[in-house]
C-alpha cells in the first residue's frame, strides 16, 4: 500500500477491531494528505473523543472544523469532525423537505423525535448520509472516515443496503404510496378518510400515538426515494476504486483474526481494500547481544554486581527478541491475507501523538513522502 496512491482517492476508509489505533492512523493520513496539499476532511463516527485528542483539540462536533496546521503552509488544509447522527438527521429533513412548514412538522412530531434519537444510537445510518454530504461539499477533496470497532464497522457498510431495503420494502410502499397498493387501503386513504377508525384506536390506545404517525407518514411522504437515491450513491462509491478501505490491525492474536476476517469480508463484497496498517509493531533488538562488550560496559554502574545486572539485560533482550519475532509473524500472516501485499507497519510509540505536528511525524513512519508532489491532487 502507497500512502500517496491513497490520498488520490476520494474516500479513505479506516476499519479494524477496537482499540488497534483507527482513529490515531485516520489522523494520521489526513495530516499527511493536508502535507501533501490535499484539502481533506477527517470524520469520525466513533462517539469517543480520540480524534479530537489526537490532533490536539478540546472539542470536535459535527460542523467540520478547520485544523490550525501550524507553520505548514500550502494549499493543503484539513478539518475534522465528528458525526452527530441527530444533527444530520435534522439536517437531513430540513434539506429534503418540500418546504419550510412541513419541515418544522417533521421535527416537531413524536414520531419523528423518537425515530431520530433512535438513528442517534445507531450512527452507521447517518454516517451514510453524513458521508453523502461531504463528499458533494466542494471544500474537501478527500475525505477519511474513521469507524468504530470492526463489529460496528460492518453494520455501517451495511447500512446503505439495509437503508435501502427498508425503503425499497413492498410493505412500507404499500402504506406509504397508496397509489401504488393498488386497490388496497393505502396509507393516505386511511389517513384522510377514516376519522371514525381512528378516534376509534385513538379511543381504544389512548394515545395521539396513531395520529403522530399518520402526520409523520405523510409528512415524509415523498422523501423516500430520496433516502434510496442517496444511499445507493454512497454504496456505489464505496464499492468504486474512488474509495479504499484501510485495515488497521495491532500485532496480538484477536486483532489479526478480526483484520483476516474483515479483509475477507471486504473483498468478498467487493469492496476496493487498498492494504493494511499493523500499528503498534515492536522492532527487533540487536540481532547479537555482545555478553563480553556487556560486561565491560556495565562494569562501572554495576557497583560490585555485574552479573545480576548481566542477566537482567539478558532477559530482557531476550523478551524483546521474543516479542519482536511474534509482531514479524503477524504481520506476515496479515500480508498473506491480503495476498502478499506489503503492509505499513508503525512501531510501538512511548508517547501517542496528541497533535498535529506528532502525527505528521506518525505518518513519515507510515511513508508518506516528506516533500509534497509538484502535481495537483487527482
Ligand atoms: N503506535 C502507537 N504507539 C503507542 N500508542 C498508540 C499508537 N497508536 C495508537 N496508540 C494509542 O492507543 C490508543 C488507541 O488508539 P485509537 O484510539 O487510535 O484506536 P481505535 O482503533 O480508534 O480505538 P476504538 O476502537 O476504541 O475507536 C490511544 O490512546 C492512542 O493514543
Ligand atoms: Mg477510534
Amino acid at each position: 500500500m502507497n500512502l500517496t496512491e491513497l490520498m488520490t482517492r476520494r474516500v479513505v476508509v479506516c476499519c479494524g477491531a477496537g482499540g488497534v489505533g483507527k482513529t490515531t492512523m485516520s489522523a494520521a493520513i489526513g495530516c499527511a494528505a493536508a502535507h501533501q496539499g490535499i484539502r481533506v476532511a477527517v470524520v469520525t463516527i466513533d462517539p469517543a473523543r480520540r480524534l479530537a485528542a489526537a490532533l490536539g483539540l478540546s472539542d470536535l462536533g459535527d460542523t467540520p472544523r478547520q485544523v490550525d496546521l501550524g507553520e505548514m503552509t500550502g494549499p493543503g488544509a484539513l478539518w475534522a469532525l465528528q458525526l452527530d447522527a441527530k444533527a444530520t438527521f435534522d439536517r437531513l429533513i430540513h434539506r429534503h423537505a418540500p418546504d419550510r412548514a412541513a419541515a418544522e412538522r417533521i421535527l416537531a412530531n413524536r414520531i419523528y423525535q423518537h425515530l431520530s434519537r433512535a438513528v442517534a444510537g445507531s450512527q452507521e445510518y447517518m454516517a451514510v448520509e453524513r458521508l453523502n454530504e461531504l463528499t458533494e461539499d466542494p471544500r474537501f477533496d478527500l475525505i477519511v472516515l474513521d469507524t468504530p470497532p470492526a463489529q460496528n464497522a460492518l453494520d455501517f457498510l451495511d447500512a446503505p443496503q439495509r437503508m435501502a431495503d427498508f425503503i425499497e420494502g413492498k410493505a412500507l410502499r404499500m402504506l406509504l404510496s397508496p397509489s401504488a397498493a393498488h386497490g388496497h387501503l393505502g396509507w393516505r386513504m386511511l389517513h384522510a378518510g377514516s376519522s371514525t377508525v381512528f378516534s376509534i384506536l385513538e379511543r381504544v390506545t389512548g394515545a395521539q400515538l396513531l395520529r403522530d404517525l399518520g402526520d409523520f407518514l405523510s409528512a415524509f411522504d415523498g422523501m423516500y426515494a430520496g433516502f434510496a437515491t442517496r444511499a445507493a450513491a454512497v454504496r456505489t462509491l464505496l464499492h468504486s476504486e474512488r474509495s479504499a478501505f484501510v485495515v488497521v490491525a495491532c500485532p496480538d492474536d484477536a486483532p489479526v483474526r478480526e483484520a483476516v476476517a474483515l479483509i475477507d469480508r471486504l473483498r468478498t463484497d467487493q469492496f476496493p481494500v487498498a492494504g493494511a496498517i499493523m500499528n503498534r509493531v515492536h522492532s527487533t533488538p540487536s540481532a547479537h547481544l555482545d555478553l563480553g562488550a556487556l560486561r565491560t560496559a556495565v562494569m562501572p554502574i554495576s557497583l560490585g554486581a555485574p552479573d545480576d545486572l548481566i542477566a537482567r539485560i539478558n532477559d530482557q533482550w531476550i523478551e524483546d527478541q521474543v516479542r519482536a519475532d511474534r509482531d514479524h509473524d503477524a504481520c506476515v500472516r496479515l500480508a498473506h491475507a491480503l495476498g502478499g501485499h506489503e503492509i505499513l507497519t508503525v512501531q510501538e510509540l512511548d508517547d501517542a501523538p496528541v497533535d498535529v505536528h506528532g502525527l505528521i511525524g506518525l505518518a513519515n513512519v507510515l511513508g508518506a513522502a516528506t516533500d509534497p508532489p509538484d502535481g495537483t491532487h487527482r
